[in-house]
């Protein structure tokens, strides 16, 4: 199948290493020019050098906090001087720590509104306007299972990310004349550093291993086992694709059948 992505321009935030970095792996395999970022430099550095040198294609990375406005529209400024444009934008950042309700405070709740849903925003605000002159966009959120199925001890996410859909779906409304679909994805447990942090978590909370919290989580899916972040890569560059070209406004789940809805 051809994806029809080669020389398109690819963003994706939040892109050092998990599902982040296997997607702008993923475009760089499409023959897409990427540009990556990340808080900690020498991280995104090692990860553009290794990206840029197996595929052969450019990279810009820069370091920078997505819940910065001023540094999300440097960069996509960076990414127009440099590319010439800002065709596909996947936005991505770290998720909010795992708490019940009682314990989260209201600074809690205020970081996780900028890192998950203002960092969509400022992406968004700056990408849009480029998008529109070339009359072709794409955006996708990365969110989480939790967009369809509340996760116990993630209430900060399980909110929050709610929001990000009711963005996806405005965006997906008011700029599908202008040829920018606008899609949300939700990984399930997938095997990152992030999901090793919440069986840390979980672990102390519940007393039980964190061999025994993996376990559980891979037999709660369809497939009997946890994701990779390929997978969810994968389905973010076809959603980005012209083979996907009549899809917007949806929440996809790469989550082995875990949401136990229709
Ligand atoms: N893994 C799962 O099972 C799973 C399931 C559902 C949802 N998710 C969500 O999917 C997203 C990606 O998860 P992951 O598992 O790939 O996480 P991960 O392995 O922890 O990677 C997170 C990446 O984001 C970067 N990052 C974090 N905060 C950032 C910030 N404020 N500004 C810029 N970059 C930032 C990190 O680099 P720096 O630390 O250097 O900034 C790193 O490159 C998260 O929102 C996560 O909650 C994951």
């Amino acid at each position: 199948m051809n994806l029809g992505l080669r020389n398109k321009v690819a963003i994706v935030a939040a892109s050092s290493q998990g599902i982040g970095k296997a997607t702008a792996e993923s475009f760089a395999a499409e023959g897409c020019r990427v540009a990556m970022c990340a808080r900690n430099a020498d991280a995104l550095k090692s990860a553009a050098d290794q990206i840029s040198k197996q595929h052969g294609v450019e990279v810009l990375a820069e370091p920078f906090d997505v819940t910065d406005e001023t540094a999300v529209r440097e960069f996509v400024k960076a990414v127009v001087d440099k590319f010439g444009s800002a065709d596909i934008c996947v936005t991505n950042a770290g998720g909010p720590p795992a708490k019940g309700f009682l314990g989260a405070s209201v600074d809690d709740w205020r970081k996780a509104i900028d890192l998950n849903l203002l960092s969509t925003v400022y992406f968004a605000r700056e990408v849009i306007p480029h998008m529109q002159r070339k009359h072709w966009g794409r955006i996708i959120t990365i969110t989480s299972i939790t967009t369809k199925q509340p996760v116990p001890d993630l209430v900060l996410s399980n909110s929050v990310r709610a929001g990000v859909v009711g963005l996806v779906k405005s965006l997906a409304n008011e700029f599908g004349k202008d040829g920018i679909l606008v899609n949300n994805v939700g990984p399930g447990f997938t095997a990152t550093d992030r999901l090793k942090e919440l069986a840390k978590s979980r672990s102390a909370a519940q007393g039980s291993s964190e061999k025994e919290i993996f376990e559980g989580w891979a037999v709660d899916s369809a497939v009997k086992r946890l994701g990779e972040p390929r997978e969810v890569a994968d389905t973010i560059v076809w959603l980005a694709s012209e083979r996907a070209s009549y899809i917007t406004g949806q929440t996809i789940l790469v989550d082995g059948g875990a949401y136990k809805g229709l």
